[in-house]
């Protein structure tokens, strides 16, 4: 651990890296999308919003960041266990509501798995709240 941390746009080629931490990390299930091909078509679609962090060559956070012209979303924010608690989470955050309020979004919406009793407290920590009334749906197309 080097101490100096910076962040950087996330890039296709952190894709592995990524990967590897959101299936350390308790609370993020990987899903569909989260191929080497979907997240490239994801980055590619929202250019400059996902953000990875580095110590070194070594990536210990990541979060994508995307929109859909009207409602901004965050997935899989994640740090790295040897790298949580030293805000850097907060950093990535804040680093994408920036690109979002740049590009316009008004209102960012996030999906935390409801057994994720620790992740839910950080958003909320950071002013994030339950929507009343809705349910979240899906369906496979
Ligand atoms: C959630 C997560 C990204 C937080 O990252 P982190 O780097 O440890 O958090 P930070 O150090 O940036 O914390 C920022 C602030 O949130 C607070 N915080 C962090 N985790 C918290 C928690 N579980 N409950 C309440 N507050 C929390 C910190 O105390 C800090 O407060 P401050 O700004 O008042 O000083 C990290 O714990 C993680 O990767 N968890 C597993 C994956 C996950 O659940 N992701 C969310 C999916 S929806």
């Amino acid at each position: 651990m080097s101490g100096k941390i910076d962040t950087r746009e996330f890039s296709i080629t952190d894709h592995d890296a990524a990967v590897e931490i959101w299936q350390r990390v308790e609370g993020i299930e990987i899903a569909e999308g989260d191929d080497r091909k979907g997240i490239a078509e994801f980055l590619a679609r929202n250019p400059r919003l996902s953000r990875v962090a580095m110590d070194g060559p070594a990536i210990v956070g990541v979060a994508l960041c995307g929109h859909d012209g009207r409602r901004g979303h965050i997935y899989h924010l994640a740090v790295d266990p040897a790298y949580q608690g030293r805000g850097l989470g907060k950093r990535l955050l804040d680093e994408c509501l920036e690109g979002l309020r740049r590009v316009g979004a008004q209102r960012v919406i996030i999906l935390v798995a409801s057994d994720n009793q620790r992740g839910s407290a950080f958003w909320k920590h950071r002013g994030w709240e339950e929507i009343p009334g809705a349910v979240p749906m899906g369906i496979d197309v």
